[in-house]
């Protein structure tokens, strides 16, 4: 399955990296530990493992790290081989298409080398073999001829260390993820740590913002730091048209008005899919092709892109009968849930 796409791409709460992102986020990406906001326990983790490998003079056990679009993996990646003093080597699961491209890149490693892999949940079945010996034994294996005489070669290769990415770790076969030493799951960001990267970000851009207009902006960032500073971003735009430079509450309120983002971070399609469960299915059990097809939105990108947040939210329920809409998404769209009485 492909990483999940982006079929909005004028979506500004996406967390799907878009373009533009990239230049900003390049600025904007911690080096190090210490500049890594957040994620506190991998970290810790990670701090250890680092430490004790350069204690050692060892490459550090080959790591996975798998989570949502925008928290940071491969921000991390470069954190590690950054902090290690590593030379990192970076490619993706759908650029390797053969073997012989693997292959070609194991080669030119040199000892220490990181390889990042992103999106390795991508990687075909027979570039997937290769990599196992290559991650176990530090060995490349070369078939030389076809039929019965066709023999195996092994050539031996320096030790080096992959850091593989995925947004989606169920998709990864078993025998690849036993063979990383080091697994870490990214979850999303607590607020609090989002106001301090949007803090972080303001400085770095030199952005004047009160405390409540941060707060106001990781509010509705979806625990994602990538939407976080894109929504920072969108509201200086906003301010230099506006205001005096300095970013208010006021300023942010009357910003994300304009953007139609509400004050969990939901834009238009959110609400409408929430809508239509509501009005058309009267709250659900609704399926997923039913829904597409009433909201005009893509299967794939309503479950991997849309329903995530919501159900995160906990306005949203996915049950075997199909999707439905919770009291709390009742509320949250100023609605009363039939049957309870209440608002709530
Ligand atoms: N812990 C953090 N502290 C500060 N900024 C962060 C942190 N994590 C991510 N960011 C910011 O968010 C941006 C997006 O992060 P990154 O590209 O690493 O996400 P990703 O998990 O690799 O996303 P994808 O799944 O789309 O590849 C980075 O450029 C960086 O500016
Ligand atoms: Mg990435």
């Amino acid at each position: 399955m492909k990483k999940p796409q982006d079929n909005t791409p004028d979506r500004l709460i996406s967390p799907i990296e878009r373009q533009g992102d990239d230049t900003l986020d390049l600025s904007l990406r911690p080096k190090t530990l210490g500049e890594y906001i957040g994620q506190e326990r991998i970290k810790a983790n990670l701090n250890i493992t680092i430490t004790a490998a350069k204690k050692r003079e060892e490459p550090i056990e080959h790591v996975l790290l798998y989570g949502a679009p925008g928290l940071g993996k491969t921000t991390l990646a470069h954190v590690i081989a950054n902090e290690i003093g590593a030379n990192i080597r970076v490619t993706s699961g759908p650029a390797i298409e053969k073997s012989g491209d693997l292959a070609a890149i194991l080669t030119n490693l040199e000892k220490g080398d990181i390889l990042f892999i992103d999106e390795i949940h991508r990687l075909n079945k027979t570039v997937e073999e290769i990599l196992y010996p290559a991650m176990e034994d530090y060995a490349l294996d070369i078939i030389m001829g076809k039929g019965p005489t066709a023999r195996t070669l092994r050539l031996d290769l320096p030790r080096f260390t992959i850091i593989g990415a995925t947004t989606m770790a169920s998709l990864l076969s078993a025998p690849l993820r036993d063979r990383f030493g080091i697994t870490h799951h990214l979850n999303f960001y607590e607020i609090a740590d989002i106001e301090k990267i949007i803090k972080r970000s303001a400085g770095i851009l030199n952005i004047k913002i009160d405390a409540t207009a941060s707060e106001a902006i990781a509010s509705r960032s979806r625990r994602t730091p990538r939407i976080a500073n894109r929504l920072l971003k969108r509201v200086r735009d906003y301010c230099e048209v506006k205001g005096d430079g300095q970013i208010t509450l006021a300023d942010c309120l009357a910003a994300f008005k304009l953007l139609e983002v509400d004050e969990l971070g939901l834009d238009l399609i959110d609400r409408r899919i929430l809508e239509t469960i509501v009005h058309k299915f009267k709250g659900g059990p609704v399926g997923l092709n039913t829904l597409a097809a009433a909201t005009g939105e893509d299967m794939d990108t309503i479950e991997n892109v849309y329903e995530p947040y919501l159900m995160q939210l906990g306005f949203l329920d996915r049950s075997p009968r199909g999707r439905m809409v919770t009291h709390l998404g009742y509320e949250h769209l100023g609605l009363r849930m039939p049957g309870t009485g209440s608002l709530v």
